[in-house]
């Protein structure tokens, strides 16, 4: 049975104080859920997030992480970093890292070397832009995105893969992917893990959906038999959008 995750990607918001307050208030009102519910904090309120959460059941991740053990990287974190605040899921890939700030499918998948050795669960992002999709090349984008990013790693490392489908041109738009768009691309998603590795792996790895996911399209976007759940920017700041988005799932 897959796991179902909502998870919040707070990007660069909220300092400290905001971030006590925002979690202080999800975890009062966080519902009961079958859901794994996990928040993104910026690096440094990593270490403020875990001690608000330390008797709840939600999880903390980081919005990135260098593949590097240490070293001359002015301004990166390192996995052991991460580990060393008892955080360890990551989100790698984003959009937002893809297109501000260079990141390869080639860094990417040295990225995820190092989240699988460090045995971080990853949630690894991908998706097409707009005009990938306008010319019909989405299919083949993710594909490329997905076989260069993770298809090196041994059928053994999926066990801490989380993959989440965010077509760029939904993301912080208001322009959501319709539940059958985002259903054909997840289950496009799991056949092509499934040639690449197998049927098991395919049906076990959750599979999320984000961009512009909102309190009143949730329940329609996560009811779709590929869909195990979201990655959640804008509603994710809101305690009372989020936990409608817990409660859609
Ligand atoms: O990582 C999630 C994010 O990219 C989606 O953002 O604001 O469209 O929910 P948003």
């Amino acid at each position: 049975m897959r796991t179902k995750i909502v998870a919040g990607n707070w990007k660069m918001n909220k300092d400290r104080e905001e971030t006590e307050a925002l979690l202080a208030e999800l975890s009062a009102k966080l519902p009961d859920t079958k859901a794994e519910v996990i928040v993104a904090p910026t690096f440094v309120n990593l270490e403020t997030a875990q001690r608000s959460l330390e008797s709840s059941t939600i999880k903390v991740a980081a919005q990135n992480m260098h593949f590097a053990e240490n070293g001359a990287y002015t301004g990166e974190i390192s996995a052991d970093m991460l580990l060393n605040l008892d955080v360890d899921t990551v989100i790698l890939g984003h959009s937002e890292r893809r297109s501000y700030f260079g990141e390869t499918d080639e860094l990417l998948a040295k990225k995820m070397d190092t989240a699988v050795a460090k045995g971080l669960k990853a949630i690894f992002c991908f998706g097409e832009e707009l005009e990938d999709r306008k010319s019909d090349n989405h299919f083949s984008v993710v594909e490329s995105q997905l076989k260069n990013g993770l298809f090196h790693l041994e059928a053994s490392a999926w066990k801490n893969i989380v993959l989440a489908y965010e077509p760029v041109w939904a993301i912080g738009t208001g322009e959501t992917a319709s539940p059958e768009q985002a259903q054909e691309m997840h289950a496009f998603i799991r056949k092509t893990i499934a040639e690449a590795y197998n049927a098991s792996i395919a049906d076990e790895v959750s599979i999320l959906y984000g961009g512009s996911v909102k309190p009143g399209n949730a329940e329609e976007i996560f009811s779709k038999p590929d869909v195990d759940g979201g990655l959640i920017g804008g509603a994710s700041l809101v305690a009372s959008d989020f936990v409608a988005i817990i409660n859609a799932i």
